[in-house]
Formats: structure tokens, C-alpha cells, sequence
């Protein structure tokens, strides 16, 4: 008898690299007990929900600027979550902040992918190319990529993983945006959803502990 496969929502507002990073790692084997099981996106022109459907995979919209507020926002995409049965939600460049009404119902069952070292350039604002902007701003000569999770308060979750990259001299905001997508989250952001799949991955005291 085969194991019964975590459902797994992706949760996308533009290009959809990262989810396609998921596309792969899943084509090739490579996410654990875990299944693509439907991709959302808060935006309807999204490039991530071709990338879905060119692979299959449901794909829901449910636009942010159709809410007033965050709270009945929030409610709507618990709502979504519920419904679709999920054991997993992975933001993969999601650009909404969702409030407790989802954080609670699914506390340490969602995970972020973020552009950066967290506690370094993170939090409200920190999105996207801003982040590495304010990175080369500072000048700092190590950057990298962390995933997380997910908790009401933005980027502030138990880290999962990390990895660094380096900053190169002449960097623009879109190199070095580049470079990390693909040195670190195109690689670690798979690799945690394995992990997570996997059920290798506890919290403990407000940190992970990572089974491997
Ligand atoms: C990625 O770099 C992701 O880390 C970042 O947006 C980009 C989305 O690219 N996310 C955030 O900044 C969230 N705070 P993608 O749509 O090609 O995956």
C-alpha cells in the first residue's frame, strides 16, 4: 500500500521561478511524500499559473485588491486552504502578508522563501528587488536566500534553511537577485519542502530541528 502523498498549495503573485524550482524537484522525485496539489495566486496575470498549468496542476485566483482589508483577505485564503485540504502552504514569491487568521489555523505547516539572510534585510517593505537593493546600498559582501516559517509577523518565523551567497563587486540589484535564485532558492526552497514532507522537521522553543 503506498503512503498517502501531503498535499502541498503553492502560493504565487509574479513570475513563478521558485515555483517552478518545486515543478522540477517534483519531476525528477525529488519532494519527498509531498505532491503539488494546487497553486494560488493573489494576482490573475501571474506568469507562475501558466507555469502551473502547463504542468497539470489546479490553479485558483483569489485577487487582494477584491478585499478591502487584510482580515476578510485572510479569511477568504483560509477559507481556499480548508477546502483544498492542504498539508502544506509554500509561499514561492507571494507578496501578500496574511494575517493570524491563517498563521493559527496553520501554524508550522507554512514556509516562506525569502531573498535574503533573515534577520538581515527582511520584515514590511522588504520585497523582491527591494531587498537586494538595500543590500548592495549597505554594502554587504555575503547575501543569500532563507526559508522559514510562516508566522503573523512578517519574516520573523523558525529559520529551516539557509545558504549564502557571495555579493560580486560590480552587482546590480538584478544580478545579484539572479545569483541568489539560483544558488540558493531554487536549491534550498525544494529541498525543505522534502524535509518538511519527509516529517523531518520539528520546532522546538521557537526554533527547527532538522531530522536528516
Ligand atoms: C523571489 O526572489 C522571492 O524570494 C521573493 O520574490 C521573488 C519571487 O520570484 N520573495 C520575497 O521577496 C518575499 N518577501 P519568483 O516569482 O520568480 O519565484
Amino acid at each position: 500500500m503506498t503512503e498517502k502523498k501531503a498535499k502541498i498549495a503553492v502560493l504565487v503573485s509574479g513570475g513563478g521561478t521558485n515555483l517552478q524550482a518545486l515543478i522540477d524537484a517534483q519531476n525528477r522525485g525529488e519532494l519527498g511524500n509531498g505532491e503539488i496539489t494546487c497553486v494560488i495566486s493573489s494576482k490573475s496575470d501571474a506568469y507562475a499559473l501558466e507555469r502551473a498549468k502547463n504542468n497539470g496542476i489546479k490553479t485558483r485566483i483569489l485577487i487582494r485588491k477584491d478585499f478591502t482589508d487584510i482580515a476578510s483577505y485572510s479569511r477568504a485564503m483560509r477559507d481556499i486552504l480548508i477546502e483544498e485540504k492542504v498539508d502544506l502552504i509554500v509561499y514561492a514569491g507571494f507578496m501578500t502578508i496574511l494575517d493570524e487568521n491563517v498563521c493559527d489555523a496553520f501554524q508550522n505547516k507554512m514556509i516562506n522563501v525569502h531573498p535574503a539572510l533573515i534577520p538581515s534585510f527582511c520584515g514590511k517593505g522588504f520585497y523582491g528587488l527591494h531587498v537586494h537593493e538595500e543590500a548592495l546600498k549597505k554594502g554587504v559582501k555575503v547575501s543569500g536566500a532563507t526559508v522559514h516559517f510562516v508566522t503573523a509577523e512578517c519574516d520573523a518565523g523558525p529559520i529551516i534553511l539557509q545558504k549564502a551567497v557571495d555579493v560580486l563587486e560590480n552587482d546590480t540589484p538584478e544580478t545579484l537577485q539572479k545569483r541568489i535564485m539560483e544558488q540558493a532558492e531554487w536549491k534550498i526552497l525544494p529541498k525543505a519542502v522534502q524535509l518538511f514532507c519527509d516529517g523531518k522537521i520539528t520546532v522546538e522553543n521557537g526554533r527547527t530541528v532538522i531530522d536528516e
